[in-house]
């Protein structure tokens, strides 16, 4: 008799996760190689982990990779509200509920037993990353169409203060990125369901 499973991730949400995820690495590792040509802080990023092999090369990249990931990010966001998805998913949250669950996760004690619902360490991270990535495309825009859309550079300060923030909200996204993709590695049974859609069902 097959297994009895059930559907945990719907489609759009796993294409939509995994062309993100290939645009989000494409994004950062050319925007590093752009970085280099004019750096803001006193480093710059080792060339063999940045995309595009020079200037132009890394803003062909980074402009491609662009359209992709925000044509990609309309379809998810747009998905996650009208049909609840994020409603059901991400929300509930509270900042009690983060902390314990942070702190049982840094202690190796937060069991993730039902793949159909995150815990709120989750539901933050997943909410943060929505949110730094907004903040990166704001921030691309304000230093990409300084003069057109001098409102919204104006509003991050000026070019140079736009492209401060463009820089952070990149670290937020590389570092919980980070963690998420150590997650998975610590849960490996979430892998497969986020290719399938579908977990075994608890009996
Ligand atoms: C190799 C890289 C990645 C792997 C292996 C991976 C894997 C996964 C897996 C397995 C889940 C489901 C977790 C669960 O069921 O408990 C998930 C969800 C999620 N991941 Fe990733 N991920 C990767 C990269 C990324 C990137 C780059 C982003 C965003 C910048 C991202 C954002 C998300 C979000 C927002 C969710 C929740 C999706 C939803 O239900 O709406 N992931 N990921």
């Amino acid at each position: 008799m097959p297994m009895p499973t059930m559907l945990v991730h719907p489609l759009v949400v796993r294409i939509t996760h995994w062309i993100n995820a290939l645009a989000v690495l494409m994004m950062i590792t050319s925007g590093w190689q752009i970085y280099n040509a004019s750096p803001i802080f006193p480093f710059s990023f080792p060339d063999a982990i940045t995309l595009g092999g020079w200037l132009a090369g890394g803003i062909q990249w980074h402009f491609a990779a662009m359209w992709l990931l925000v044509l990609n990010g309309i379809v998810y966001v747009a998905y996650g509200i009208l049909s609840g998805h994020f409603r059901r998913k991400l929300l509930p949250i509270s900042p009690r509920a983060v902390l314990h669950d942070v702190g049982e996760a840094l202690r190796g004690r937060l069991a993730h037993d039902d793949l159909a619902v995150y815990n709120a360490a989750q539901r933050a991270a997943y909410l943060a990353l929505i949110a730094c990535l907004a903040l990166l495309v704001a921030s691309g825009l304000a230093i990409w169409k300084p003069v057109q859309l001098h409102w919204l550079t104006a509003l991050m300060g000026d070019y140079d203060s736009a492209r401060v923030v463009h820089f952070f909200a990149m670290s937020g996204v590389a570092f919980i990125v980070l963690v998420h993709v150590l997650m998975v590695i610590l849960v490996p049974r979430t892998f497969p369901s986020m290719f399938t859609g579908r977990v075994r069902r608890a009996t």
